[in-house]
């Protein structure tokens, strides 16, 4: 195998992202998800609902002792939220480069966060971190399955 095949072994995965009550209110589905079919990803999973607050808290689990964690699990139960599941060649790594760093005044420009958003309490998206919190939120936000 090729120096390249080394270095980006091809991973087929499935990332969980959630397009948050901001996004959903300022009408940004159609643009979020646009930009990951443009990728070449696959949407395997696509609902738009109303999250139970149990649900957020378990989602956001690891962050339970932070000072955030209240305000953004009340946050992401505000309005209705887009739950997509994306399927694709390494498309956990590929989805979190998208999405861009967490506080959107970091994020580079092209990604969603530094083109479309401009506060860390209202930062547009999740996308999962890394292939074991992508399993565990999928079978969370996705417990019937994805295509
Ligand atoms: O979403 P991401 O994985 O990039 O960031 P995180 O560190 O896992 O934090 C989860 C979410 O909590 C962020 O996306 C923000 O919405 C929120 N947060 C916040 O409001 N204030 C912080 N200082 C850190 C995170
Ligand atoms: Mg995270």
């Amino acid at each position: 195998m090729g120096e390249l095949g080394n270095l980006n072994p091809i991973l087929m995965e499935t990332t969980l992202v959630l397009i948050k009550p901001g996004g959903v209110q300022r009408n940004l589905i159609g643009e979020i998800t646009r930009r990951i079919e443009a990728r070449d990803l696959r949407i395997s999973g696509l609902k738009l609902i109303r999250a139970e607050l149990a649900t957020v808290e378990e989602h956001y689990a690891e962050h339970r002792e932070r000072p955030f964690f209240a305000s953004v699990c009340d946050y992401l139960t505000s309005g209705p939220i887009v739950a997509l599941a994306v399927s694709g060649t390494n498309s956990v790594k590929a989805i979190r480069a998208m999405m861009g760093a967490t506080n959107p005044l970091e994020a580079t420009p092209g990604t969603v966060r530094g083109d479309l958003a401009l506060t860390i309490d209202d930062n547009l998206v999740h996308s999962s971190s890394d292939p074991e919190a992508a399993a565990r939120e999928l079978a969370l936000w996705f417990p019937e399955g994805t295509f």
